[in-house]
């Protein structure tokens, strides 16, 4: 039932490619250029009046949101805020029947998100489901599903459904981009011709996973380290960091990699591994210098970037592993796939149970 593979989530994250693919399926009209999603009983006239948006979720699913909002406010240009689910009912969240909610979840049996939909219905939001199982309670609750099609993940880390819950999220971003006019045609045509490239990219990564665990074996060796980005690579560090804490139990931390002046630079001393996630190239001379700020307390560092930048990057970092090139919108469902690999060898090498992490369920459904 592996597949041949050792583990579900060495299986999973090679299932990918195909995710990406059937996720995409139907919902792209080739002849007009546009994203379709037939499915959704949130009406034009609904989707022009929407004010905000709040997104809710756990742990990965969280993270998926993250990447939601990056692109739902590029595309559509509404503002989105991004909750816990188990913080969400506790702050008041302000909700009017303008605001749509779109609570994110793999299993659709998360206790918490499923009472933060019921929080948000209660208080007159429409509420979209993002989920990859349509039977599940939170399914049969929202107001509106969009499945991802993961197919069933087993593994407790979560890897192929982030992937696909970051396709829906492309596909819903395109949608409500067509409705409001925020995108012309030929935009929405370049993000979309980008969209289907990406199964062939990650399939042309995986089979170059030599490089990652070969690292992933340097890094098992370490206690502590840190990961850094800026903008959309701040969001794919922080899923980066708690997919390698959640299987391989080294502990790491996730930070805008302008934030370190503010306190953690104190952490950087000889040895500690940063790993930096350079994929957006308007900001990437900003992160450089944070780089160099970590290199001078003597921080062993990783650059995950294009290969255009590579040898550029060699002059001030110590390794580099490239990924191949997308829409500066689109790339973390490339970049998540070189840490979902660097968790997974991480804990390999440190001998864990890839598949059951302790202390940890695959659903959670306590609040
Ligand atoms: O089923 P859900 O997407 O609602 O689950 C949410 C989290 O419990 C889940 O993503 C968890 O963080 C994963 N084990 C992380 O890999």
């Amino acid at each position: 039932e592996k597949g041949g593979y050792e583990h579900f989530m060495l299986k999973e994250i090679h299932e990918q490619p195909r995710a990406y693919r059937d996720t995409m399926l139907g919902r792209i009209d080739h002849a007009n250029h546009q994203a379709v999603l037939p499915e959704l009983k949130l009406s034009n006239e609904q989707i022009k009046n929407i004010r905000n948006i709040q997104i809710v979720a756990c742990g990965t699913a969280y993270n998926a949101g993250l990447i939601g909002r990056t692109v739902i406010e590029q595309f559509a240009r509404i503002p989105v805020e991004n909750d816990v689910a188990s913080e969400y009912r506790y702050r008041s969240p302000i909700i009017t029947p303008e605001t749509l909610v779109i609570v994110v979840s793999q299993s659709g049996e998360t206790a918490d998100t499923l009472a933060a939909l019921r929080e948000a219905q209660a208080n007159g939001a429409h509420v979209l489901a993002i989920t990859n199982v349509v039977g599940s309670s939170i399914a049969r609750d929202a107001d509106d599903v969009l499945v991802t099609l993961a197919g069933p993940e087993i593994a407790v880390a979560s890897t192929k459904a982030y992937t696909s819950q970051l396709i829906a999220f492309y596909l819903f971003g395109l949608h409500l981009a067509q409705v409001r006019g925020t995108m012309t045609k030929e935009e929405v045509a370049h993000v979309l011709a980008a969209m289907e490239a990406l199964p062939e990219q990650v399939e042309a990564m995986l089979g170059q996973a030599d490089t990652i665990k070969s690292y992933a074996e340097q890094i098992a060796k370490h206690k502590h380290l840190f990961f850094i980005g800026r903008g959309q690579d701040y969001a794919v560090v922080q899923e980066g960091s708690l997919k390698l804490k959640e299987i391989s139990y080294i502990h790491s931390e996730a930070y805008a990699a302008g934030e370190l002046k503010h306190g953690t630079l104190a952490l950087i001393e000889d040895g500690v591994p940063v790993i930096s996630l350079l994929t957006q190239e308007a900001v990437m001379e900003k992160t450089l210098s944070n780089i160099k700020e970590v290199k001078a307390r003597g921080a062993e560092v990783l650059a995950i970037s294009y290969e255009e930048h590579a040898a550029e990057l060699l002059k001030s970092v110590d390794h580099v592993i490239t990924i191949p090139k997308t829409l500066p919108i689109l790339t973390a469902a490339l970049s998540v796939v070189t840490l979902q690999l660097l968790a997974y060898y991480a804990s390999l090498a440190l001998g864990h149970d890839v598949d059951k992490p302790r202390n940890l369920a695959k659903s959670v459904t306590v609040e």
